[in-house]
């Protein structure tokens, strides 16, 4: 068989990964969270985390989306400032968002080849993988994804399309994405009759004007057709709506043809570069459940946000589906280093103030800060989030004070700032 090798290929996968639940949520008021266990966010390194997985899901991953770094050789930085006038680059209020650097192509493939072979592990039999990348690795994976999977179980090479700016001048302008597409076996889930788009406009004139043009086949106008494999979603800096402000993150669109196509509502669907959170957000709107990791904080800060709220948006009515709500785990691996959780006195800032069973943020915090929660009955182990609230990221304010419920313990608040600082306080 054809494959691809470099100096450092190894089929052996290393091993290791032990998960560890820090937090659980609960967004509805009375939801029994043990229906929703499966949602899951977790911070660590993916290889790790899949090797954990293993032993409960070998097989039973019904779609697995990965967005890894590109092999672009940059560190992307993610905004953190809310409401500033893109475009004017220089005030914007920067931190860490994630690196993209390897020394050459066989380290970046060391990366990724023992990372597919585990979500090949993963998926169920009738389960598919969507791999997104561009020009700089796409061709090498492809023979990596050839071998893992099989030369014949490659379903589409998707070229998703965009506009944007681009200072290049020595060669056209770079404005596509590749998304391949393999499936575990050839019986595999593909709602074609979902993803069905209307004919353009043209089509339908000449169909209804002379009924010879398409060679004696008349296409189904009513039904519409089955998408081409180039697809045109505009990117995210444009959607102003959906943006979070963490690096390269991909437009819901995109997620929800690739997640209605290859799942089934109640199935699991997992992302394991998690980034912004694109898939879960999307996964759980559809009514699918999710696994969704990533080694930084600030992705799964990111991401926890925006579930949070999704699900409130989705309370006051504005928003379609999360029908049957659901609870977050955030785990911990081994090696994954939390940034420590600091104090109110550490930072210099002044705590919240109880007053009457309400607790109340002074304004210097809430200034500061991005998202916080209350478990009302602390355990010292697992955060029991009973209360989140997160700031939204256009517009608006976060949440300022919550009512401690009647029947408590001792109350844990946890807080998240913009900075990316983490405090816990017990009052
Ligand atoms: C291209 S971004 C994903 C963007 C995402 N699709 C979205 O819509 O926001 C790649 C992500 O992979 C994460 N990542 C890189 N290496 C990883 C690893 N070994 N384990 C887990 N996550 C990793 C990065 O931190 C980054 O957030």
């Amino acid at each position: 068989m054809t494959s691809l090798n470099w100096s450092s290929k190894s089929k052996s996968i290393p091993q290791g990964g032990k998960l560890q639940t820090d937090a659980i949520l609960y967004p509805f008021e009375g939801e029994d969270a043990s229906q929703h266990l499966e949602n899951r966010l977790i911070l660590g390194d993916n290889l790790r985390v899949m090797n954990a997985l293993l032993p409960e899901y070998e097989g039973k991953i019904n779609l697995i989306y990965a967005d890894p770094p590109f092999f672009t050789n940059k560190g992307y930085s993610a905004r953190v400032g809310r409401g500033e006038d893109s475009r004017k680059p220089e005030n914007w209020q920067l931190a860490e968002g994630y690196h993209d650097e390897w020394s050459d192509m066989g380290s970046y493939l060391d990366m990724l080849y023992p990372r597919l072979t585990l979500m090949h592990k993963l998926l169920s039999p009738s389960g598919s993988l969507y791999l997104h990348l561009d020009w700089h690795a796409n061709s090498y994976a492809r023979l990596l994804l050839d071998e893992i999977f099989g030369y014949d179980n490659l379903r589409n090479e998707i070229i998703w399309t965009y506009h944007g700016p681009s200072p290049i001048r020595s060669a056209f302008n770079r404005k596509h994405d590749m998304i391949l597409f393999y499936s575990k076996s050839n019986q595999y889930t593909f709602n074609v009759d979902q993803v069905r788009i209307p004919y353009s406009e043209n089509t339908v004139v000449t169909f209804k004007s002379s009924k010879k043009a398409g060679f004696g086949k008349t296409p189904d106008l009513e039904r519409g057709k089955v998408p081409e494999d180039w697809w045109y979603f505009p990117v995210v800096a444009r959607l102003h709506n959906e943006r979070t402000g963490y690096p390269t993150q991909k437009p819901e669109s995109l997620m929800e043809r690739i997640i209605v196509a290859s799942s089934n509502r109640g199935d699991l669907v997992a992302d394991f570069f998690s980034g912004a959170g694109t898939t879960a957000a999307v996964a759980s709107r559809l009514n699918r459940q999710f696994i969704s990791s990533d080694t930084q904080p600030r992705a799964l800060q990111t991401a926890r946000s925006r579930l949070v709220l999704d699900i409130q948006e989705n309370k006051k009515g504005k928003s379609a589906g999360f029908e049957h709500g659901f609870s977050v785990m955030i785990q911990k691996e081994e090696s994954v280093e939390l940034p420590p959780f600091l104090s109110f006195e550490e930072l210099e800032i002044k705590p919240p103030e109880v007053s009457d069973g309400v607790v109340t943020l002074p304004p210097d915090l809430i200034s500061q800060v991005d998202y916080w929660e209350m478990d009302p009955d602390w355990d010292g182990e697992i955060f029991h989030s009973s209360f989140q609230a997160a700031r939204p990221w256009r517009k608006g304010d976060i949440p300022a004070s919550t009512v401690i419920p009647e029947k408590n313990g001792e109350i844990c608040l946890r807080f998240v700032l913009i900075s990316g600082d983490q405090i816990q306080h017990v009052l």
